[in-house]
């Protein structure tokens, strides 16, 4: 059964791209607050266990039809601290190699609360 986790209010998010680190239900979630959206990925790398929602948000390289390459500048994938694995905050998906994958949690937003669905 899902439940609904308050995790923060809206105006502790100050920037954009910004974070918030909360235990939710016995695990460690961080909840990301990206161009007026919020996603929620476990704060644990599959790798080798690191806390990854520490790691820097940035755009990444995206590549074309025709193999020519691209910075997107639009925050999209956070960068795991200890070894940079770079993970997308939607999907949870490696950037480099999609058999790695983040868990990932619904968030919602209601009254100025954000909540995490797990
Ligand atoms: S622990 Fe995250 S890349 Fe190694």
């Amino acid at each position: 059964m899902t439940t609904r986790h308050r995790v923060a209010n809206v105006d502790e998010f100050t920037d954009d791209p910004d974070r918030v680190i909360r235990e939710v239900d016995g695990l460690e979630v961080g909840v990301f607050f990206v161009d007026g959206e919020y996603y929620a990925l476990a704060n644990y790398c599959v790798h080798q266990g690191a806390p990854l929602c520490e790691g820097r948000v940035t755009g990444e390289m995206d590549v074309d039809e025709n193999w020519e390459w691209e910075y997107d500048h639009d925050p999209c994938v956070v960068t795991c601290p200890w070894h940079e694995w770079k993970f997308d905050l939607e999907t949870g998906v490696n950037v480099s190699d999609d058999r790695y994958v983040t868990p990932t949690f619904e968030t919602a937003v209601e009254d100025d609360t954000v909540y995490v669905l797990r």
